[in-house]
This record gives C-alpha cells, sequence and structure tokens, in this order.
C-alpha cells in the first residue's frame, strides 16, 4: 500500500517546534566539499532523502562520506568518476551543481541534462553560459553536458536572471579559477551567503555574496573545513503559516527572522499577530478574522516562491480574496487542483491564481505534486476537522525532516500509515 499521511485538524498547536538546518545550503555546501583537500565536516545537517542523494551521488564519484550523531563527514579523493548518473540528477535537480566542482578542480565532467520537472522547464543555459565565460569548452549531446577545461580563468558574468543554482555553481568554479571573477545580478539568497562563508572558510575569497555583485579572487587550493548551516527559513514559514491556519500560539526555534522578513510581513497583513525573538519567532492569533492578502514571488529579498503554496493554502480560508502571482516558475499551480479537492475556491488565469476564501475546507484524498505542494496540503489539513488522506510522500520527504514528529510534538493530529 502507498504510503500516506493522514491529519485530522482542525484544532490549535501548541508549544515549541525546532526548525532543521536548511536543505538549500547543505545541498550545494555537500557538493562544495569537492573543491577542497581533506576532511570536511558539515554539523547538524537535516535528515532528507535530497540529502541522501547528494552523499550518494559523491559516493559515486569515489568520495569518503560518513554519517554520525546527525553530522556528515567528506573526506576528497582523486575521483573514480567524472560522471553523474542520471538517476541522481533525475531525482535531484541539484546535482547539476556538481558541474562547476568538478571542472574547476580536475578539468572534466559529464552530467545529464536535468530536463524539466513539475513545477516549470527549469534551463540550465546560465550555468552553461557563466561556465564557457570561465573557459570551460562545453557539448551538449545525447542528453548530457560534457565539460572540459585547463584552469578556469576569471571572467566578468551577467546572469540575465538572478538564478540560484547559476550563481552557486559559478561561485564554486570561481573560487579555484586564476584571477577576478565578477558575477553580476547574482543571487541573493541566504543560501548563497551560507555557500559563500563555507567557501571563504575552505580559504576562497569571495566578496558581495548576498548582494547582486558577488567578486571571486581564484585561489590555488582550497581545504576541507567545518561549518553548521544555516537555519531553514522555508521550513520555519511553513510551520509559521500551519500556526496562522489552525489560529495557534506557537514558537518556532532555531530561525533567523531577518531570512523571514516577506513572510512576516504577509502572515502580519493577514491579521497573525508575529513576535520576533533572538532565535525564535512566535506567532498567536490576532483578534480579528484573518483577511486574504495579495503575493507576488520574486527572488530573494522578494516573496519566496518556496513559500507560495503555503501561504496560498491559508489564503484559502481567509476573508476576501487574495490574487498569487507565480513569477519564478512557469508551472508552479499544480497545488490548486489539490486544494480545489478540499473545497477551495481558486481560479487560475495566466500566472496568478484568484482565491476566494471559505470558511473550512473539507477532507478529501490528496497528493503532493511536489515538495512545498505537499506543505500546503498539510497545511490546510491541519486546518480542517475533516480527515485528509494525504500520498506521493517522496516529495515531501525530500525537503522536511521528520514533518509528522515534529507537528505530533505540538499536538497534531497527524500520521504516516501505509
Ligand atoms: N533559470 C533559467 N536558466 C538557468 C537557471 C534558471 O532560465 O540556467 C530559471 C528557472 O527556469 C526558473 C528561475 O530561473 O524559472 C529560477 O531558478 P533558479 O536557478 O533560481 O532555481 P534553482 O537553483 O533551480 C533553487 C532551489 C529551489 C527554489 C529556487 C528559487 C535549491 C536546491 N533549489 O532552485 O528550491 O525554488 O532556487 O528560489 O536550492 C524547493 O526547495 O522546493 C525548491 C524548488
Amino acid at each position: 500500500m502507498e504510503e500516506k499521511i493522514v491529519v485530522t485538524g482542525g484544532k490549535p498547536l501548541q508549544g515549541k517546534i525546532k526548525v532543521s538546518n536548511a536543505k538549500n545550503a547543505v545541498l550545494p555546501i555537500l557538493i562544495a566539499s569537492l573543491l577542497g583537500d581533506g576532511e570536511s565536516k558539515i554539523l547538524d545537517v537535516p535528515h532528507l532523502t535530497d540529502v541522501d542523494t547528494t552523499c550518494s551521488v559523491l559516493q559515486h564519484l569515489g568520495q569518503e562520506v560518513a554519517r554520525q550523531n546527525g553530522h556528515i563527514m567528506i573526506r576528497t579523493v582523486e575521483p573514480t568518476s567524472f560522471e553523474a548518473p542520471y538517476q541522481y540528477v533525475r531525482r535531484m535537480r541539484a546535482s547539476f551543481l556538481l558541474l562547476g566542482p568538478l571542472l574547476a578542480r580536475y578539468g572534466r565532467a559529464k552530467i545529464p541534462l536535468p530536463g524539466g520537472c513539475a513545477i516549470g522547464s527549469r534551463p540550465i543555459n546560465l550555468h552553461l553560459k557563466g561556465l564557457e565565460a570561465l573557459g570551460a569548452k562545453v557539448n551538449l549531446e545525447h542528453g548530457h553536458v560534457e565539460a572540459n577545461c585547463r584552469r578556469l580563468k576569471g571572467a566578468q558574468i551577467y546572469l540575465d536572471f538572478p538564478s540560484v543554482g547559476a550563481t552557486e555553481n559559478l561561485m564554486m568554479a570561481a573560487s579555484l579559477a586564476k584571477g577576478q571573477t565578477i558575477i553580476e545580478n547574482a543571487a541573493e539568497e541566504p543560501e548563497i551567503v551560507d555557500l559563500a562563508n563555507y567557501l571563504n572558510a575552505m580559504g576562497a575569497r569571495v566578496k558581495g555574496a548576498g548582494t547582486p555583485i558577488i567578486k571571486i579572487e581564484g585561489v590555488k587550493e582550497l581545504l576541507g573545513t567545518t561549518h553548521t548551516p544555516i537555519p531553514d527559513r522555508i521550513e520555519a514559514g511553513s510551520y509559521m503559516v500551519a500556526a496562522a491556519a489552525t489560529k495557534s500560539d506557537l514558537t518556532i526555534e532555531n530561525v533567523i527572522a531577518e531570512h523571514l522578513k516577506p513572510v512576516i510581513s504577509k502572515l502580519k497583513e493577514m491579521g497573525v499577530q508575529v513576535d520576533e525573538h533572538e532565535s525564535s519567532l512566535r506567532i498567536r492569533p490576532g483578534e480579528e478574522e484573518l483577511k486574504a492578502v495579495d503575493i507576488k514571488t520574486l527572488p530573494y529579498p522578494g516573496f519566496p516562491t518556496d513559500m507560495q503554496a503555503q501561504m496560498m493554502a491559508l489564503n484559502c480560508i481567509c476573508k476576501g480574496t487574495g490574487v498569487v502571482t507565480e513569477t519564478v516558475f512557469e508551472n508552479r499551480f499544480m497545488h490548486v487542483d489539490e486544494l480545489k479537492r478540499m473545497g477551495a475556491k481558486i481560479k487560475v488565469e495566466s500566472r496568478s491564481a484568484i482565491i476566494e476564501g471559505v470558511k473550512n475546507l473539507s477532507g478529501a484524498p490528496v497528493k503532493a505534486t511536489d515538495l512545498r505542494a505537499g506543505a500546503a496540503l498539510i497545511i490546510a489539513a491541519l486546518s480542517t476537522e475533516a480527515s485528509t488522506e494525504i500520498g506521493a510522500l517522496e516529495h515531501i520527504d525530500r525537503g522536511y525532516d521528520n514533518i509528522v514528529g515534529k507537528l505530533q510534538e505540538v499536538g497534531a493530529s497527524i500520521e504516516r500509515i501505509g
């Protein structure tokens, strides 16, 4: 029988929930460890299938990977293979980030084209354009990207769009290139800053991460180091929205509030009370019924696309009409049909979803169409007394560490069956 999450909601959550460290920081950092000589230790890594996939792909390349008490140790050796198998890249697009480090350190790499995925076509043209500017010879053949180079050479690169992955791939590659690289219109996400901090701790010279212009002075070699990744702002945001949807008084720990500004601001606009503390946030219900809000996703520091589905679920039970516009991915509305199965009133017009709030959603069998859609459905299910069954859990397992256990601990009636 297919595994399912069964939720019977309609009651407030209570207490404290601790956020894990960020998936989207950990994955590039694990891959960046390839750049360094010796051992890297990445501390407090979340238990996620995407992390397992990354470890498997590193092992496939011949690297020594060990896991202990939630930490991951990687000892780099001369790779036994320079090719990432399709089985991994297909499962996890972040495997494409291997291209930059392998090229920069060993001058060769072969990675299958990741292809489209549920949320959009997700091309890799910006990664390739940047690596070519650094001197790589790139061939696209038989569904693979094959790239070679002598030592990469610093260059000035303008990204047409501030792609997170392209910025990361280029920052890693440029760290071992000869001379200076300037990435303009770079992504500014906190995960980019975390990767830059990790690279700098390895001996790289990266400046300006977190701004649209990143300058990298290439160095000859990098050394393994120890690093604790930043907290997961999207996991935190998901629990904040779950608290709002259940009118709960919930404290969320291991949070950097600065990273959550657009989410905090939208929740306050809806009428949720958010108290910011040193490394935690307390969410409390406001006096009035929650109001629907308009949301437009944008690259950081704009509203994150990775929180769009969860906020849409909340808008479904707010008073009034809210318009959610997705500008980052072209097809990230697959949760709409699932939310509609639960009684939501949503109309999609091009890149916008118009949501007319209803008093209550009803339970229904639904499926997680992607990772964040899965979180949105759990939130919708927690808001209603009816029982909801959520399938396709492999998506949720990619990015939420023990979501069922964490929600049980704050009093949710949620279980995994099958
Ligand atoms: N794009 C291009 N060309 C490129 C690269 C990207 O046109 O060469 C386009 C994409 O098609 C997309 C947009 O640029 O429309 C943004 O893509 P980006 O490269 O910024 O995204 P990513 O690096 O593939 C990361 C996260 C995603 C998150 C996005 C946007 C990781 C492992 N993944 O993806 O996380 O949605 O940035 O913030 O860091 C998730 O965690 O659920 C997730 C999908």
